[in-house]
């Protein structure tokens, strides 16, 4: 039996250094894997890495996290009494953060911790008791220390970080780049003279991280190139000081290179702790691996227009999202929604998820997509709580299936719409692709009540709130077509057959709310229980266009009669009939 040598590795420690005026480091070094993700695969340990200024006022930068806390603080100390530390500034804040910022604040009380908005926000819902001592700080604003170091700051949002912030020193023309330029490598090295032989691992360190985001970084870069920094300090890996202008080339050229590949993927996702946006992130390195461009969307942090501008433009799309309390947070279901309305059925799709026990929310993603005829591009990752090392590599290796089927599918796909049919088809099935919101607009006369299926509806006006539907004169809809008519529009709920109760016309006979529970509302008009939101609206012009009538009404008064469900929609195949 042969005993395999084990080589213990070096312990955590603190390297201090000096790399500007009144300026050091501290490199919260590990010499192992720092965390499961997949950054940290090359095994290469890291640095972790803080800064402290020290004018007429004193100012620590980006404090490690907690894997460091105790190490930190005992080394810090021996530099600097934390009783005189006037700011801490964070260039962005994340939770493994909190726990060494808390043991700081209990030293130094008396520290303004400077961040930017959305930081600051995220601050004080963790420490309500500390809003007094948060500075949120904008791009151009500026912090004098004292002798020359006057800080100013520059936001740098992305997806992955939307609090990000930069932070420059015109005295040592230090650019604070946290995020951007680092490396996660442990050497004795400080600096980057051997810049060379971190190529790769510089290269992998965007990969995982910026990649996916390559557009934001991009426009960072813009506004970064405008300070003429000397050194970039970035949060990991060796201070960029003798490669400054080629890194930054670098991060330019792979910007590039990532938005100009063939394909392009929506990644979206919603993470309350974490988990799936690990999930997301190891998918998204299987798919960068393979050619593809990643667009990775938190859909907590981006407009839902934006969502829908991605959605359109991608080739395929993957969704992710955690379940809690038995659902998908409501980000996902908005974005489940702007999906299911807007992505072609010929997008290749994927589903993934972190859950606990029950993982509602990916069975619901998958469900939908699969009903909607979506070809899911790799089986559906389900991971419970945190992935394991061997679970990311699953990840990444779906993420390469996902990449080859999507490469595979669009070249078999297009010489077929090469030869299609009559332009005027192809107009009628563009026009089809317009969709609506599912809804039924009921009316009142004296005692009977009338319900009409409709989809031709949108919002027209914001002050007063209004809305647009186009009726046609079949309809029989004359009871809302009139200035000063009422009804009701109730927005009809996805998942809820509520649709099969009512026609495009309102017909006299049937009583089509026999069957379903109503209530009244304030204009007399019927509110279906079922809906998920309705608008009493009076109307207040009507224009007579083509075959139909567009009537606009004002909204008196609307109400959500449940606070979850996502709009259903009306998908048609072509523009020449409903
Ligand atoms: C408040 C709360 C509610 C949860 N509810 C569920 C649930 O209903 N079903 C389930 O399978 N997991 C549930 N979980 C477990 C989460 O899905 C699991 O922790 C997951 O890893 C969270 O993913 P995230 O880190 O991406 O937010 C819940 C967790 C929390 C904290």
């Amino acid at each position: 039996m042969s005993i395999a040598t084990i080589t213990p590795s070096r312990p955590r420690d603190v390297q201090v250094a000096e790399i500007g005026q009144d300026t050091i480091i501290l490199r919260s070094r590990t010499w192992d894997r720092l965390k499961f993700e997949v950054e940290y695969s090359r095994q290469k340990g890291t640095t972790a890495n803080s800064y402290l200024i020290q004018a007429d006022k004193k100012a620590v930068i980006d404090p490690p996290g907690e894997s460091f806390t105790e190490i930190y603080i005992q080394e810090l100390t021996q530099h600097l009494d934390l009783a005189t530390l006037d700011y801490i500034i964070l260039n962005h804040v994340n939770p493994n953060r909190r726990t060494t910022l808390k043991v700081l604040l209990s030293h130094a009380p008396q520290a303004t911790i400077i961040c930017s908005r959305p930081a600051a926000n995220a601050l004080k819902s963790t420490f309500p008791e500390l809003e007094s001592h948060i500075q949120a700080v904008r791009s151009e604003d500026t912090l004098d220390l004292g002798q020359g170091h006057v800080l100013s700051f520059v936001t740098v949002p992305t997806p992955r970080w939307a609090d990000g912030l930069c932070t420059y020193d015109s005295a040592s023309k230090i650019l604070y780049t946290d995020k951007f330029f680092g490396a996660h490598i442990c050497e004795d090295k400080l600096f980057d003279e051997d810049w060379k032989k971190l190529d790769a691992e510089r290269r992998y360190y965007f990969e995982c991280l910026h990649a996916p985001q390559a557009k934001q970084v991009e426009v960072a870069l813009d506004k970064l190139a405008t300070l003429g920094a000397r050194y970039y300090a970035p949060a990991h890996g060796p201070v960029v000081r003798y490669s400054l202008s080629r890194f930054t080339y670098d991060y330019r050229q792979w910007c590039q290179g990532q938005k100009s590949q063939e394909f392009s993927v929506a990644l979206l996702y919603a993470s309350a702790y974490g988990n799936t946006a690990i999930v997301a992130n190891a998918i998204a390195q299987g798919l960068i691996q393979n050619g593809i461009n990643v667009e990775s969307i938190d859909c907590e942090l981006v407009e839902t227009a934006e969502i829908t501008r991605i959605i359109e433009a991608c080739d395929g799309f993957i969704i992710g999202s955690p379940t809690l309390g038995g659902h998908a947070p409501t980000q996902i279901q908005t974005a489940l929604g702007i999906v299911l309305s807007t992505a072609a059925k010929t997008k290749l799709a994927g589903v993934f998820g972190s859950y606990g026990w029950s993982g509602e929310a990916i069975d619901l993603l998958e469900s939908k997509l699969t009903d909607a005829n979506y070809r899911l591009g790799f089986e559906t990752i389900r991971v419970r709580f945190s992935p394991t090392t061997e679970t990311l590599q699953q990840c990444k290796d779906a993420g390469a299936t996902f990449a080859q089927t999507l490469k595979k599918t669009k070249k078999l796909r297009v010489p077929r719409q090469a030869v299609t049919e009559a332009q005027v088809d192809r107009t009628e099935q563009a026009v089809g692709r317009v969709v609506g919101s599912l809804c039924v607009v009921t009316t009142r006369d004296q005692n009977s009540h009338k319900g009409i299926l409709t989809s031709w509806v949108s919002q027209a006006t914001f002050n007063p709130p209004g809305i647009m539907i186009a009726i046609s004169p079949e309809q029989n809809a004359d009871l809302m077509r009139h200035p000063g008519d009422k009804f009701v529009l109730n927005i009809l709920k996805e998942g809820r057959n509520v649709r099969r109760y009512f026609s495009r016309q309102s017909t006299s006979g049937d009583n089509p709310f026999a069957n379903l529970s109503t209530q009244t509302a304030t204009n007399g008009c019927l509110i279906l229980d079922d809906a998920l939101a309705y608008l009493e609206c009076t109307v207040q012009n009507q224009l007579e266009c083509g075959d139909r009538w567009l009537i606009y009404a004002v909204v008196d008064k609307g109400e959500m009669l449940t606070n979850d469900g996502i709009t259903a929609i009306e998908h048609r195949k072509s523009g020449s009939f409903y």
